[in-house]
């Protein structure tokens, strides 16, 4: 397990490395904006995700959804990571 922060809504999460982090913060009532179902193509779903050692780079369609939706460096779609470290995440929505 990892520990998710989110600091905006005072919760941490532990969180399933085996599972996306959109299903993480969904299974814990942590709302999650997303049109595509998780499918890494609306882009609603991105967060600013900041660990220790830093992420997974992004795979293509992650690149693609996240230059479509002028995401700031360090966003990433929630629905296309898995966590194998501690996290703090924020949204604009939260
Ligand atoms: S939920 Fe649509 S891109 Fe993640």
């Amino acid at each position: 397990m990892t520990k998710v922060n989110c600091p905006q809504l005072n919760r941490v999460i532990d969180a399933d490395p085996d599972k996306t982090l959109m299903k993480n913060l969904l299974q814990n009532n942590i709302p999650v904006a997303s049109s595509c179902g998780g499918d890494g193509i609306c882009g609603k779903c991105k967060m600013m995700v900041i660990t220790t050692t830093g992420l997974e780079p992004p795979d293509e369609l992650e690149k693609k959804t996240l230059a479509k939706n002028n995401a700031e460096t360090g966003e990433r779609l929630s629905c296309q990571i898995k966590l194998t470290e501690n996290a703090l995440v924020e949204t604009t929505y939260w």
